[in-house]
């Protein structure tokens, strides 16, 4: 008996560490938090404005020093880029927990602590910390690191904690910092067409440009946009199809591999379910399923299954990811039943259906079960 529980235990322990963390991906939501207190409205529409709620709420671990709208007013007559207010606002997410007591017993009575500005690989150097100092009478200092050692803002108060997941806490004063408001390169000015042709998509985007679907693609970077090219061999090997659609279905077709949000690798893995893409034009149109099998997230189509095989360009709010198969839609071409086994032969050659993911998905819950009622067998012997 003893050997067989050291053997089960961990299983079982494994069993809920996987329980818990599929189940936990979406703990907190900084936009419903502060949508209970109208003094923060201004702040919270600039963090979805700017992507940065969405990345907030990713972080298992995040504290967030909250501007009322009297301080962000003083901050929006900068008029700064949105892209350079971005870096400002990050700069106010600290990759760590401080809860109100945390902050009055900081050892030594002062610290440096990481921001979202610093972690996301924006600020340059070191800088994008911020400086948290006990001062005298129970208050408490707040200054970004690259400011001549002032601390321009004090705590005021806490506004929302869920140790030690969240915390939000409003701080006096926009915290200045010429790193974080310096001009950056806005995201429009990015080519998209020229990024993949690049980086081994030169006929897909070749394809984007002939038919005038690129503007679309375009004219949604700003609000944010995930691009799925297939490569060169991939569409090589699909001209014969493409050739046999009309102009308004090639442009589906391409729009067809758009989202119209930015969605990270990490964001997809836990956003798995139908995606809508720039192609949908009423509901249950031109989607998409995503699935993710460990390391590998993959495309699933009524008729085909395609791979992410890697990323070009990552730069919030657009992203670009590689993959191995054109994604063909069932409104253009003919769905694969569901009970129908794998086609011997495929007339596109290489966009055979893959139906391996479905079946491993299935055994691993049966295992998962099995191992359970396992454990079970053992703790109730
Ligand atoms: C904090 O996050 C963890 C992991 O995401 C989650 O399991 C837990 O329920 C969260 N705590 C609260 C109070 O929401
Ligand atoms: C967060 O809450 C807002 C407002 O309630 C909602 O619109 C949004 O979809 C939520 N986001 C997530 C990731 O659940
Ligand atoms: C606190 O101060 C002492 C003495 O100056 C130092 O050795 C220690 O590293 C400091 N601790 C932190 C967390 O900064
Ligand atoms: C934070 O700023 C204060 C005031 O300028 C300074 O005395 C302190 O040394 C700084 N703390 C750290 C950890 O740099
Ligand atoms: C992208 O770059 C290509 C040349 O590499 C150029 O022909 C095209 O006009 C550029 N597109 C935009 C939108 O600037």
């Amino acid at each position: 008996m003893p050997p067989l529980t050291t053997i089960l235990f961990p299983s079982l322990a494994l069993f809920l560490l996987l329980l818990f963390s599929s189940s936990t991906s979406n703990a907190h939501n900084i936009t419903r938090i502060l949508a209970k207190h109208p003094e923060f409205s201004t702040f919270n529409h600039f963090l979805t404005t700017t992507h940065l709620a969405a990345e907030i709420n990713r972080r298992q671990t995040i504290t967030v020093l909250a501007l009322d709208n009297a301080a962000m007013s003083s901050l929006l007559a900068k008029q700064l880029s949105l892209y350079s207010l971005k870096n400002v606002l990050s700069l106010h997410v600290l990759v760590d927990y401080f809860g109100s007591k945390k902050l009055h017993q900081i050892t030594n009575g002062t610290a440096l602590t990481a921001t979202m500005f610093q972690a996301t690989g924006a600020a340059p150097g070191s800088s994008g910390y911020v400086n948290i100092t006990d001062l005298k009478g129970g208050k408490v200092g707040f200054g970004a690191e690259d400011n001549d050692g002032k601390l321009d803002a004090v705590y005021v108060k806490s506004v929302a904690e869920i140790p030690y997941n969240i915390s939000v806490l409003q701080i006096s004063q926009v915290l200045n910092s010429a790193e974080a408001e310096a001009p950056t390169a806005e995201p429009s000015q990015l080519n998209l067409t020229e990024i993949m042709s690049k980086q081994g998509c030169k006929a897909f985007a070749d394809l984007l440009k002939a038919s005038g679907a690129d503007a679309t693609f375009n004219q949604n970077i700003d609000a944010g946009l995930t691009v799925f090219c297939p490569t060169d061999p991939a569409i090589n090997g699909f001209m014969t199809k493409y050739k046999s659609l009309t102009a308004s279905q090639k442009v589906s077709l391409l729009l067809y591999h758009g989202i119209p949000d930015y969605q990270s690798m990490q964001m997809l893995k836990s956003n798995n379910g139908i995606m809508n893409t720039l192609a949908t034009d009423e509901a249950n149109k031109y989607d998409f399923t995503i699935q993710t099998d460990g390391e590998v997230v993959t495309l699933e189509t009524k008729v085909i299954t395609a791979k992410i095989t890697g990323t070009l360009k990552d730069e919030e709010p657009l992203i670009v990811y590689k993959i191995n198969k054109v994604l063909l839609p069932g409104e253009l071409f003919k769905p694969v039943e569901a009970a129908v086994a794998p086609a011997e032969s495929d007339p596109a050659g290489d966009q055979t259906v893959d139906n391996e993911n479905g079946v491993t998905g299935l055994d691993g819950r049966r295992l998962v079960m099995v191992l359970l009622s396992l454990c079970i067998g053992v703790l109730l012997m």
